[in-house]
């Protein structure tokens, strides 16, 4: 079975702003789904259906069968967790610890079980030290990292991030991608979306491609390198693509690439 069954979603904002027509897409379990498209081109408002921040106004979503509707969010959000681009909307406690703890606690954990749930998260993202701190004076990136801790603490087996790696460091970047390949290693059905092509290619297994609110393609991330899409999308093939264009090879990532370099220059010499 598809754990994301979307059929014929569409949602107009205003009778001008229509951000979302007619978009149907399966997404299957365990795979990396990298979300891309423009600026505007609706990758927020489709994440917000997933866990029915808005709902459907024609068409519908089911996440694991069930439809995404009023009666069914409770049981939706205890599967599915999501992390917005704009951290100021998710974090609202007077501590970081509470903030990370208010989904554990709202899933009915005992209160040992929130503390290990929201410690373990602490440690996994690297923030520690920022337990006691208020949420709100925290940097942009700090905060970024206390919501995706909200969400690591429940573990859910969909997790979805809105431009997770906008605001995160190289380091933390690193970090994040590592923390991503293990949860999915574990079972987890991972969402992203981003602009950057660059790490989609590199990290995740298929793409979905927005345009003005329609699915421009969807599947293999191979799609990437396909320049005329890329332009359409107002988006650009990646750069390692770029570099090996005009060979046969086609690594996805650094590591990759100077595998391939290396073994090339030691033929030569
Ligand atoms: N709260 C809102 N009220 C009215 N229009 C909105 C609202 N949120 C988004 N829109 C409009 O809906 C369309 C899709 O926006 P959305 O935020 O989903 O795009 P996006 O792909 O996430 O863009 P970005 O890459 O900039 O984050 C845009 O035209 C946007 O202006
Ligand atoms: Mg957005």
């Amino acid at each position: 079975m598809d754990i994301v069954e979307i059929k014929n979603l569409s949602y107009a904002y205003t009778h001008e702003t229509i951000a979302l027509q007619d978009i149907s897409i399966n997404i299957k379990e365990q795979r990396k789904i990298a979300i891309l498209g423009a600026n505007g081109s609706g990758k927020s408002t489709l994440l917000q259906h997933f866990n029915g921040l808005i709902l459907p106004q024609k068409g519908s979503i089911k996440i694991k069968g069930t439809s995404v509707c009023k009666e069914s969010l409770y049981d939706i959000r205890k599967i599915l967790g999501i992390v917005f681009d704009n951290p100021d909307d998710q974090l609202f406690s007077t501590t970081v610890y509470e903030d990370v703890a208010f989904g554990p606690r709202n899933l009915g954990y005992k209160e040992e079980e929130v503390e290990k749930a929201v410690e373990n998260a602490l440690s996994l993202i690297g923030i520690e030290d920022l337990k006691h701190r208020q949420p709100y004076n925290l940097s942009l990136g700090q905060k970024k990292k206390v919501a995706i801790a909200g969400v690591l603490a429940m573990e859910p087996e969909i997790m979805i991030f809105d431009e997770p790696f906008s605001g995160l460091d190289p380091y933390s970047l690193q970090q994040f991608i590592y923390i991503l390949e293990k949860l999915n290693s574990k079972g987890r059905t991972l969402i992203i979306t981003t602009h950057d092509v660059d790490i989609a290619y590199s990290w995740a297994d298929e793409c979905i491609i927005l345009k003005e609110g329609k699915v421009l393609a969807e599947g293999s991330i191979d799609l990437l390198e396909d320049e005329i899409l890329m332009e359409e999308a107002k988006l650009k093939t990646p750069n390692l693509y770029e570099v090996f264009s005009n060979t046969s090879m086609r690594p996805k990532n650094i590591n990759k690439a100077k595998e391939l370099l290396t073994k090339l220059f030691k033929k030569e010499n």
